[in-house]
């Protein structure tokens, strides 16, 4: 039976990616800390091992276990965070990376374990390039979460080059989807699902014209798994191995509000709250690369998507719960 280990498992992208190796017969392993990602997330089927990707012990499980596949996708996600505290979320997301990568290297498993990364197409290309965004397009991350990630991602192509191992990057758009955090920050479908539930009016700051690409959380699952699974170019240059993961689809915040209204027959209004400074304009990306080496393309519209997790939310809506402030949808 094949293995795999997926890190961050018990959040919310990292929990479908686990559902989707068990649904192909995958034992499957999850490193979780439990920071932000739930339980209730992790199929009783999966070893779980609650560790800090930061620790020794995480690092012992990647050097003694033969993995086929490691999924990274633990991380701190928050780009507000990341700008408050660029220690912080260096420490975890480029520090904790390394400590995984380098575990794999020293156990001389590292041309036979392919190592996934999560990185991100919504922070890394940032506002001097045309979108729709390139994975070879030049990148100037915006934030420090968006530094960390291409810190990371420069690792993995110098441990393809360097020492032959076998690591590719997938860089998500706007993910959303069921299990998706409500009070995150980029999660603003799942904020906007809260709001409808409870009645109250949908926050879009500006005045609602910034675009995002929104792709379905079981579709960048399908593609994190292919991305693990299929063969990849040759390492080269720093995007060799990398593909975007998105819809190739702009949308503005008014048409998924709109959207999202109609799909829950709601008549909840919108309110316009003050630009935000520094906010993206517009953010999508180019799936191509994707849909010619890895075969992949999402299956699911915005429409049904939305449908899918207003329903998901709605099934397990207490009302009058208190919802933190909505947001336009930040980059991740
Ligand atoms: N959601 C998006 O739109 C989006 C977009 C681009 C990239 N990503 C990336 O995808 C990955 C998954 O994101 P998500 O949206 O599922 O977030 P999430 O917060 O739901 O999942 C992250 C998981 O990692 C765990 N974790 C955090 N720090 C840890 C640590 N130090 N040690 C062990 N576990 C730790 C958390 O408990 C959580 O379960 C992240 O790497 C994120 O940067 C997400």
């Amino acid at each position: 039976m094949p293995s795999v280990l997926v890190t961050g498992g018990a959040g919310f992208i990292g929990s479908h990616v686990a559902d989707v190796f068990l649904s192909r017969d995958y034992a499957v392993h999850v490193v979780d800390n439990f920071s932000s990602g739930r339980r209730e997330n992790v199929d009783p089927r999966v070893r779980l091992h609650e560790l800090d990707i930061r620790s020794p012990e995480a690092a012992r499980l990647v050097a003694e276990t033969p993995f086929d596949i490691i999924v990274h996708l633990a991380a701190q996600i928050d780009v507000r965070k990341s700008v408050a505290d660029p220690v912080m979320d260096a420490t975890i997301n480029i520090c904790g990376t390394l400590n995984l990568i380098e575990a794999l290297r020293q156990s001389g498993r590292g041309q036979r374990t392919r190592f996934v990364f999560s990185s991100t197409g919504g922070a890394l290309y940032g506002d001097f390039v045309d979108p729709p965004n390139v994975e070879n397009y030049p990148k100037d991350p915006e934030s420090p979460y968006g530094i960390a990630k291409l810190s990371a991602e420069y690792y993995l192509a110098y441990y393809a080059r360097v020492h032959g191992m076998d690591t590719v990057a997938v860089r998500f758009a706007n993910v959303y989807g069921p299990r998706q955090d409500p009070h995150g920050e980029a999660g603003v479908v799942a904020i906007f699902c809260g709001r409808i539930l409870d009645g109250r009016p949908l926050s879009v700051f500006g005045d609602g014209g910034q675009t995002r690409d929104y792709v379905f959380v079981g579709d960048v699952a399908e593609a994190t798994v292919t991305a693990a699974t299929h063969s990849v170019p040759r390492p080269e240059r720093l995007d060799a191995r990398a593909f975007n993961v998105g819809t190739g689809v702009e949308t503005s915040v008014t048409e998924l509000a709109r959207l999202l209204r109609r799909v829950a027959r709601s008549e909840v209004t919108v309110e316009h709250l003050p630009k935000r400074p520094g906010e993206q304009q517009r953010s999508v990306v180019s799936i191509a690369k994707a849909g010619s080496l890895l075969g992949w393309r999402p299956r699911y519209s915005l429409e049904e998507g939305l449908s899918r997790t207003f329903n998901w939310f709605a099934e397990r809506h207490t009302p009058n719960r208190e919802r933190a402030a909505a947001g336009s949808g930040g980059q991740r």
